[in-house]
């Protein structure tokens, strides 16, 4: 293969949040959307496997890659229209989120402050349409420009186009492996309505004595919060809520709740309820769990962690042994969030 004449062996470790020792032997970075257009040229997508890394922060690598793996580096932030309300900005796919939205609150634009700290890149944002402390990616998204793998050609695609749900769009469904997203828009306010209503941030603000937030508090008061229940993949490796919050029927939520008076649940369209699965897992007692270098954190049960030495195997074997604990002891069945290779 003339492509793989120019990839290289590379180490995945410290390009995955789990931190799992593996290598990519085909690794090619991608600097521009016109490095994907030369790759189509050279026939690179046909007749061998490839995936795309972003930041690795929702990926268990269960062994080692040996397709092309073309790691996304796209970076630039430019402003393509502005009035006195508001901006629509666009980001390369490659730039850090946390970087993002830290420009963001600089510029004085608001959005993107309650989904600081997430770990990951622009570029996957709409993929599983991020989410935290009541905000979606979906509710600034404007549109995003991907290269299409099969023809080679450009797409911009809108909100509507995306289909976003709850941790959900196209591209993990019908469009999956098709396309490699290059640029993404959002529409950011310079009056921003400020969102407290989540969790822990509006006790938080309390705390800290700050009456009239401004998007730069509600962004601390996020990182506070994550930071005290969430641990940080430079020190524990892990890639957030390993499962989604599982979507059920609410006919079965009575006789939950009458055996679990704690339980609480959330409305999640007619006839249908979110039920915490961080919660299923803590009173199913998995809740810091540890069996040799990976277990479950002690903190938030929704995540699965690397302690240091673990592999991605052992990780998906444990999620599924809380699959089926969850199975039996609830009559839930728990979707992974997390991506395995
Ligand atoms: N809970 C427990 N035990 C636990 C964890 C949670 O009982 O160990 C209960 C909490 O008491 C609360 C409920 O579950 O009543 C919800 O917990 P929390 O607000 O911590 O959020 P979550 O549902 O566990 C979701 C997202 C997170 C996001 C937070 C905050 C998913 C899969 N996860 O977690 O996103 O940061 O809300 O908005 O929807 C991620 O996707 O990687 C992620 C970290």
């Amino acid at each position: 293969m003339t492509v793989f004449n120019h990839t290289k062996t590379q180490s995945l470790k410290a390009l995955n949040t789990f931190g799992f020792d593996v290598v990519a032997h085909h690794y090619l970075p991608i600097e521009s959307p016109e490095d994907l257009s030369a790759l189509f040229l050279a026939k690179a997508f046909e007749n061998q496997p490839y995936g795309i890394l972003g930041g690795g922060s929702n990926i268990t690598f269960t062994q080692d890659y040996s397709g092309l793996l073309l790691h996304n580096r796209i970076k630039g932030c430019h402003s393509v229209e502005e009035n006195a309300d508001d901006v629509i900005v666009e980001f390369g796919s490659g730039e850090n989120w946390h970087e993002t939205v830290l420009y963001t609150l600089e510029k004085g634009w608001g959005g993107l402050e309650n989904l600081s700290l997430i770990p990951g890149t622009v570029g996957a944002s709409p993929i599983q349409n991020i989410g935290a402390y009541g905000v979606e990616i979906k509710d600034t998204f404007h549109a995003l420009t991907a290269f299409h793998i099969p023809t080679g050609n450009f797409h911009t695609l809108t909100a509507n186009d995306c289909a976003f749900d709850y941790r959900d769009s196209v591209f993990k469904s019908e469009k999956r492996g098709q396309y490699f997203i290059t640029a993404v828009q959002f529409r950011l306010s310079k009056n921003p309505a400020i969102k407290t209503q989540y969790g822990d941030i509006q006790a938080t603000l309390d705390g800290w004595g700050i009456a009239e937030p401004s998007i730069r508090d509600i962004s601390n008061a996020v990182i506070h919060i994550r930071q005290s229940k969430l641990p940080n993949p430079a020190e524990i490796g892990n890639c957030g809520s390993f499962f989604k919050n599982p979507i059920v029927d609410s006919e079965i939520i009575p006789a939950l709740t009458a055996q679990y008076p704690d339980l609480k649940t959330f409305p999640a369209g007619e006839g249908l309820t979110k039920v915490p699965a961080g919660w299923l897992i803590e009173k199913a007692g998995w809740k810091g769990f540890k069996r040799n270098h990976i277990g479950v954190h002690d903190k938030q049960a929704l995540v699965l962690v690397n302690y240091g030495g673990g592999t991605g195997a052992e990780i998906i074997e444990l999620a599924r042994e809380i699959q089926a604990d969850i199975l039996q002891k609830f009559g839930i069945q728990l979707e992974m969030e997390v991506n395995a290779w």
